[in-house]
């Protein structure tokens, strides 16, 4: 099973991309962990897409679909049952080069899943957010601490780690480039039949039950086939 997970940012992308990963046996592919780890490593793209996210907007077209094809060639033959894209595609020529790329594999896209969620509700979702410094488990200051305080659930670690890009303004700045760029994936993946709806401002079990019923290929509360 293949899927994506789209929404804008802080709507829950990554929190279910990594529940769904276990319960399915699923490869999230994160495209901002994958970048990230570029930055930190230092490389070329690493330089080149830095300064570009912390300004908050979006990482060249060019860069990023090479970065995913590597990404899907490297899922294909694995163990995995299939991918999460998880803030991939953010724009209409992203999602045309993902089309491209799954024909020349004879790979299906089953689900397009919407986190819809408020933007005022974003804001305090992102400011909130910090994660482990070793093994990279998320937190947030109100809606998920870790069970003893300064103790990271998974792992034992004491140390935790912020985004740099999680301050006000960028966050403002990526909200802004959703709207522009990723927005007008919605009607693309309409189009097509591919988009499922789900509510994102309700608790994290209840969105991940709401995606589990997708998936389970019952609509419930997601879009019917060809719906908005
Ligand atoms: P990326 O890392 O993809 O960031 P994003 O899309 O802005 O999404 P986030 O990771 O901020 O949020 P999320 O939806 O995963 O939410 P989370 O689960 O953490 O991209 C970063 C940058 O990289 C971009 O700005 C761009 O520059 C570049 N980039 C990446 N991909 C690109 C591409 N394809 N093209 C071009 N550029 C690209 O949840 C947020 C918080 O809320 C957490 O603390 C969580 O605990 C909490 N939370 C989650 N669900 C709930 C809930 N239901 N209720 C309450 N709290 C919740």
């Amino acid at each position: 099973m293949n899927l994506i997970l789209l929404g804008p940012p802080g709507a829950g992308k990554g929190t279910q991309a990594k529940l769904l990963e276990e319960r399915h046996s699923l490869r999230q592919i994160s495209t901002g962990d994958l970048l990230r780890a570029e930055v930190k490593s230092g490389t070329e793209i690493g330089l080149q897409a830095k300064a570009v996210m912390d300004r908050g907007e979006l990482v060249p077209d060019a860069i990023i679909i090479s970065m995913l094809e590597r990404q899907v060639e490297g899922a294909t033959g694995t163990s995995t049952a299939g991918f999460i894209l998880d803030g991939f595609p953010r724009t209409v020529p992203q999602a045309e080069a993902l089309d491209a790329m799954l024909a020349r594999k004879a790979m299906p896209l089953h689900h397009v899943i919407e986190l819809q969620v408020d933007d005022a509700a974003l804001v305090e979702r992102i400011s909130g957010r910090f994660t482990c410094a070793k093994c990279g488990q998320g937190y947030h200051d109100r809606f998920k601490r870790p069970k003893v305080a300064d103790t990271c659930d998974v792992c034992g670690c004491h140390e935790f780690t912020r985004r740099s890009d999680d301050n006000a303004e960028t966050v403002r700045a990526r909200l802004e480039a959703y709207h522009r760029q990723t927005a007008p994936l919605l009607p693309y993946y309409a189009a097509n039949g591919l988009l499922r709806v789900v509510d994102g401002m309700a608790e994290m079990d209840t969105v991940t039950a709401q995606i589990e019923t997708v998936l389970a290929g019952s609509h419930g509360s997601g879009t019917e086939p060809g719906q908005a």
